[in-house]
């Protein structure tokens, strides 16, 4: 059950104050950072006071995830205009995307809860996580793809994790209704309406205000697809906040691809209600998404914290993905859209360029090598009347 009975809404964890000061428990997670014990390693239950359940340690499916590096872009940041400019790469997790997060804390819940097929609907990044993940729980893994839209590499990894996969004629949007409809009994979804999985993805903020000493960024970038990420993002801060970690949230900024920007719509017509898109398009297949389920949550994530929402075109994503690999960094080309976002953000000065920016590369480069094939391809052709003089 993930909707509230009641009124239909996504349900949420409430997290019980740490029974700890802030100053120690900072101290404390720190210092578990030593240990070699695997809830320490992993760097989403080294912040379990944050999450929802102390489950045994043995009962914990980790793969290690988390402990992703910030990195620092200044030639990227130059070029979007931004003095102050970090990549915080949840890219650079096991399965190579912040999927893996959430689907630690989710996949342990489903073993708790005495769950024996686990499945979701993805666009690919979950259901390589789900595959992982229920690989390693030992649980029947069932992912459901939208056909021909999900990238080889993705579909790769969930086959190579042994996961059953199902490929539905229509978009994601039809994919996840059409599961979210069945109810087989001892079917668990891990969608990041699941609530569990919410509060996975959120330690990656706990990690990151750790690495910047607990200084609270004025911005945070982030793309947006069905929208549980930036949800988790906003919930993290106003808890940290709640409890005296933090004295201020940062602006969250969410960057949509222009084809699949039902938010970002809203948004702009300040509409009550999201209108779902029937027929979304973006070569950034990952966000390829019309129906975002927890839009309610992110919008609560971006009103709280004075953020906004906006959108940028492919060949925007296009022209900032290439940026971000010059660099040495790489992302896939939903996780370009942020640099797209701020560059197109500074050029109409609507953020200060001295401003600290942090935005979240959520999947590797090579989680779509086809779009990067296409994209040098292309220029090739275009380059195809250059000689070099020598
Ligand atoms: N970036 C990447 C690389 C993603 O895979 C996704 C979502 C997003 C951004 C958007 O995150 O949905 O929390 O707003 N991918 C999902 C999937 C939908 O099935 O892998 P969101």
């Amino acid at each position: 059950m993930l909707a509230c009975t009641g009124c239909g809404d996504l349900l949420e964890a409430v997290i019980d104050p740490p029974r700890e000061e802030p100053a120690a428990l900072k101290q404390r997670w720190l210092t578990r950072r030593m240990s070699y014990q695997a809830v320490d390693m992993s760097g989403v239950w080294r912040f379990r006071e944050f999450l929802p359940e102390t489950y045994d340690a043995e009962m914990v499916v980790t793969l290690g995830e988390g402990n992703t590096p910030v990195v620092t872009a200044q030639r990227t940041g130059a070029w979007a205009g931004a003095r102050n400019l970090w990549f915080k790469h949840l890219g650079w997790n096991p399965t190579g995307s912040f999927k893996d997060l959430g689907m630690t804390a989710g996949m342990t819940e489903a073993r708790f809860a005495g769950a024996r097929v686990v499945a979701c609907a993805s666009t690919g990044n979950t259901a390589a996580s789900l595959a992982a993940y229920a690989a390693r729980a030992g649980l029947t893994g069932r992912v459901y793809l939208p056909a021909g839209q999900a990238s080889a590499n993705k579909l790769a990894q969930a086959l190579d994790f042994g996961a059953e996969i199902i490929q539905i004629q229509g978009s994601f949007d039809d994919a996840l209704d059409g599961l979210l409809r069945r109810n087989d009994a001892g079917l668990y979804f891990l969608n990041s309406i699941n609530p569990f999985r919410i509060e996975g993805q959120k330690t990656a903020m706990l990690e990151l205000l750790e690495q910047f000493e607990w200084r609270v960024p004025d911005y945070l970038v982030v793309p947006g697809g069905n929208l549980g990420n930036s949800s988790s993002f906003g919930k993290a801060f106003l808890e940290l906040k709640k409890y005296g970690f933090i004295d201020r949230v940062p602006r969250i900024i969410i960057v949509q691809a222009g084809g699949a920007n039902p938010l970002s719509r809203m948004w702009t017509s300040g509409a009550k209600q999201l209108e779902a898109l029937p027929f979304p398009e973006t070569a950034a297949t990952a966000i390829r998404i019309g129906n975002p389920r927890s839009w309610k949550k992110a919008l609560h994530a971006v009103q709280t914290s004075g953020g906004l929402v906006l959108d940028v075109s492919d060949e925007e994503i296009q022209e900032a993905k290439t940026m971000i690999g010059s660099d040495g960094i790489g992302c896939e080309p939903a996780s370009a859209t942020t640099l797209a976002g701020i560059r197109k953000l500074n050029a109409e000065g609507k953020i200060d360029r001295d401003a600290n920016i942090v935005a979240i590369l959520t999947g590797h480069a090579l989680k779509d090598t086809d779009y990067i094939n296409k994209t040098q391809e292309q220029r090739t052709r275009e380059h195809a009347g250059d000689c070099i003089r020598v």
